[in-house]
């Protein structure tokens, strides 16, 4: 296929709100500000950028480097890299086929929970039962699914400029503004309690700013660490084949390091104030045991948070669900242009084609995905602890095993196999300073590797 008709992003600003696009997501609005609650607050956070800086800046390099090098799609960007590390494309394009479906059901939920808040529903899905009840369903988490992979179908139908840059340039800054609208909301807000007694919303930021060492000794610090960066190997979609093929859409005169570290920041900055948004608006309505609640918090205890906001509550829902909508929206769009690109570049299919046969694939193991919560229910004891069904085990060989072989395998190809130069030279051929040269020699070669395979056997309950 020639270059042309690959398509390319116009303008190094698409291209960044496109990445951070996929960066940002389902894990930057629920998961990072839970973790940092749970975590010790601001020393999470320090832990956090620290690894940002370092390990998330070298995966996110790398990726980005290898598409544009290559001009290829991640299944088949690898063998132009190596002839004998083919193979990682193979991991690097089933990733995104596993997350694809699952990520597509819970992208049918915000759509449902948005749905809801718009149609002044939101007391509803306050109540108890509300969520089980709607996921249990039979054929209605089906709907909302086609609704959400269709509209990510239709995006990628539509090309890379057309399409992924063109959706991201209206969506990302949309998203900015309302995350940080809810944000002043929630750190403005105010309650009296039945004894009488005033919490306010600035209470609650303090409880997620400061460092708190209370009861953190080498155990404990030791889960924050992993508990950070498993946070940011999924919030900076790498190991999935997305940065790759993003990557590969990037002119050769744009400056990568440059756009690297707006992505970077973009994608810490929304996590960071998803915090803001979400911990104080926690703090006053549930008190301080209301941050330990863990993964029901989007969908079971924000609409009950809403609700305890009075008439007001349905607005700052509506916002706050369209907000994590556009969110999902852009996720999505990446994983499904991963897999687009590989089938095109691989088996030389246009993009209509490739597009229409992976929307088929998702929406089949989709539905089984749908289904796994009633007609198929099941429960399964997983190796790190948890147990799940149909969704978690998709989400476990996928983001906690194929994605950390992709991630080591990637360092070893690129630190020993080849040289860091080949990633290097890369990002500055257009005679682009690069200041943190000697931190990803070491990062790629060692650091990187070294702590996805911590990773990697904590999934594998050996550590
Ligand atoms: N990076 C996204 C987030 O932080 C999640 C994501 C997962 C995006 C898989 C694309 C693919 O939520």
């Amino acid at each position: 296929m020639d270059k042309d008709s690959r398509g390319s992003f116009k303008g190094s600003i698409g291209f960044v709100l496109a990445a951070a696009g996929s960066a940002v997501g389902l894990g930057n609005i629920w998961r990072f500000p839970y973790l940092a609650a749970r975590d010790g607050g601001g020393l999470f956070l320090v832990v956090y950028i620290v690894f940002a800086l370092t390990f998330g800046f070298t995966m996110l390099t790398t990726e980005v480097a290898i598409g544009r090098k290559t001009k290829q799609s991640p299944l088949t960007a690898y063998r132009v890299m190596h002839k004998g590390w083919g193979w990682i494309g193979l991991f690097a394009c089933v990733v995104p086929m596993m997350i694809m479906p699952y990520y597509g059901v819970i992208g049918g939920w915000v759509v449902k929970y948005f749905v809801a808040f718009l149609t002044g529903h939101g007391a509803d899905a306050a109540s108890d039962g509300y969520f089980t009840s709607f996921i249990t369903h039979e054929w209605e988490p089906l709907i909302y699914l086609f609704v959400f992979v269709l509209i990510c179908a239709f995006v990628i139908l539509r090309g890379v400029s057309n399409g992924i840059e063109k959706w991201s340039k209206v969506l990302m800054p949309i998203l900015f503004l309302m995350v940080i609208g809810i944000a002043v909301y929630s750190v403005l807000l105010k309650r009296t309690t039945e004894t009488g007694a005033v919490v306010t919303g600035l209470q609650g930021l303090k409880v997620y700013l400061i460092p708190n060492f209370k009861g953190v000794g080498l155990k404990q610090f030791f889960y924050i660490l992993t508990d950070a960066l498993s946070q940011l190997f999924y919030s900076l979609s790498i190991a999935m084949g997305i940065m790759i093929a993003y990557g590969s859409y990037v002119p050769d005169d744009s400056n990568l390091v440059r756009s690297i570290n707006q992505i970077e920041f973009f994608d810490t900055a929304v996590a960071f104030l998803a915090g803001i948004m979400i911990i104080p608006a926690v703090y006053v309505f549930m008190g301080p045991e209301g941050m330990s609640m863990g993964p029901s918090l989007m969908f079971v205890s924000l609409p009950k948070i809403f609700a305890a906001m009075g008439p007001v509550g349905n607005i700052v829902g509506v916002i706050f669900f369209a907000m994590v909508f556009f969110a999902a929206l852009t996720s999505g769009i990446s994983i499904l242009e991963a897999i687009v690109s590989s089938f095109m570049d691989k088996f030389r299919m246009k993009r209509s084609s490739a597009t229409i046969l992976e929307t088929v694939i998702a929406l089949a193991i989709g539905t089984v995905v749908c289904l796994g919560y009633n007609v198929f229910y099941f429960e399964m004891k997983l190796p790190n602890g948890s147990t799940g069904q149909v969704l978690d085990i998709l989400d476990y060989i996928s983001n906690y095993l194929m994605m950390p072989v992709v991630a080591i395998a990637t360092c070893i190809l690129v630190g020993w196999v080849l040289t860091p130069d080949s990633v290097v030279g890369e990002v500055t051929k257009n005679g682009e300073s690069f200041a943190r040269k000697k931190l990803y020699y070491v990062m790629v070669r060692f650091a990187a590797p070294l702590l996805i395979a911590v990773l990697l056997l904590m999934a594998l309950g050996v550590l």
